[in-house]
């Protein structure tokens, strides 16, 4: 999902400062995906701050159905004639829409994008027995990658994090979506309220049990304006935590996955080649409420958000006026080394230095300075080629990200 940016001017004196060029054109876009939003969940989660409201009793299908087409729809000029490489369905719980709504959404994004054939089609779902017996049909439909919200194996922390699943049904949910598809996520929390190492590991063990091949490992993070954020839940101090996340990678390093970004780990050939995307500065469009969007042209990147509310997102939306647009904004030269170094600096591998070129229309000499800094410090890797954090940089990225601002 995109990230709202706060702009800080560098100042004059500022040794590591960006330096602005008049303007940038593109010679080729990026590769395209698409992001799709589903709101709704049976409840809301006490740690969670994504865009996803505890649903009436049934979710309102038709009208969310109607609302995307008219918002895919009103999008499409701004796309025209490009390849679309991965299509990603994110939450809310998309597993609550019923297998004929996901697949009236495929054939309306088959009928109107030029969706690649092997294009990746991930769905976030949860476990939950009504919507796992749904994954064959999901698949049917040509969803080909499933994403599991697991969160932990441990009867009495899913209870904690308020999760309506046990681990059984987690369980039940891995084993029906292996049957489904080939290619699997399993997203799993760590540094969880009264968690220990042995605890942290054991949810690993369960992992690599199912023999997954890609694996999302996040940090439980108190979120502002959540329910963990205004009664904090014991947590595990910041050295626990920090051997907790050198012991995951550790062990799931040994059992063949590679950790290739902050919280993304896989075996060879299975990386998420959605996600990939955004880290890579390529495009995509956010259709649904609240979605964020990247759109590059030849002279312009812009950057758009959905209205986050779904109720107004599908009035507006189905109006066909543009009011369903919260924001559309052209991102300026001065802002593009740092959204770029942003996500690539994510990568363990970083980029590719003739990359930044590419996306940004900018030439590399933009940011030399900041470049320089960061490599001075050991925060940034010394081969000219290639955009990457040492491993120093990556323990502080924060920091190494902040010197492209
Ligand atoms: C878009 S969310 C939700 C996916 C799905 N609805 C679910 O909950 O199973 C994707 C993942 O982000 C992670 N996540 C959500 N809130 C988090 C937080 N506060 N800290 C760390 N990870 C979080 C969870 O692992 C979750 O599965
Ligand atoms: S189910 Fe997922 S998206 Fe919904 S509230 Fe919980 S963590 Fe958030």
């Amino acid at each position: 999902m995109a990230i709202t940016i706060p702009i800080r001017a560098a100042g004059a004196g500022n040794p590591s400062r960006v330096v602005t060029p008049p303007g940038a054109t593109l010679t080729s876009l990026p590769p395209l995906s698409v992001y799709i939003h589903v709101p709704w969940c049976v409840r809301k989660c006490p740690y969670c701050d994504f865009n996803s409201h505890a649903a009436p009793t049934e979710i309102p299908e038709r009208a969310y159905l109607d609302a995307l087409r008219a918002d895919l729809e009103q999008a499409l000029p701004s796309i025209w004639g490009r390849q679309v490489i991965s299509v990603f369905f994110g939450g809310g719980t998309p597993s609550l829409l019923s297998a004929a709504a996901m697949d009236e959404i495929l054939a309306m994004l088959r009928a109107y994008l030029n969706l690649w054939p092997d294009a990746e089609i991930t769905m976030e779902a949860n476990p939950g027995t009504a919507e796992a017996e749904r994954f064959r049909d999901y698949a049917a439909s040509g969803v080909n990658r499933l994403s599991l919200g697991i969160q932990s194996f441990d009867d009495a922390q899913l209870k904690k994090l308020g999760r309506i699943h046990d681990a059984n049904q987690a369980r039940a949910a891995i084993d029906m979506a292996q049957r489904a598809v080939s290619r699997v996520n399993l997203d799993l929390m760590f540094a969880l309220p009264g968690q220990d190492m042995a605890a942290c590991m054991q949810d690993v063990e369960q992992a690599l049990s199912y023999g997954t091949e890609h694996l999302s490992m996040y940090h439980l993070t108190l979120e502002p304006n959540t329910v963990f954020a205004k009664y904090p839940p014991e947590l595990p101090d910041d050295d626990t935590s920090a051997a907790m996340q050198d012991a995951v990678e550790a062990r799931l390093a040994a059992a063949g996955l590679q950790r290739y970004e902050v919280s993304a780990y896989a075996k060879p050939g299975a990386r998420s080649r959605h996600n990939l995307n955004y880290w890579e500065f390529g495009d995509y469009l956010g259709l649904g409420p609240g979605a964020h969007g990247k759109l590059s042209f030849h002279d312009r990147i812009v950057r758009e958000a959905r209205l986050r509310n779904p109720d107004t997102w599908m009035a507006s939306a189905k109006a066909r006026d543009g009011s369903h647009i919260a924001e559309s904004r052209q991102v300026g030269p001065d802002e593009l080394p740092f959204e770029f170094m942003l996500n690539a600096l994510r990568l363990k591998e970083g980029v590719s230095a003739a990359s930044f070129e590419e996306r940004t229309g900018l030439s590399l000499a933009a940011m030399s300075r900041p470049l320089q800094a960061a490599s001075a410090k050991g925060l940034l890797d010394a081969d000219p080629t290639r955009l990457r954090a040492t491993a120093l940089g990556w323990r502080f990225l924060n920091d190494l990200q902040e010197m492209f601002l």
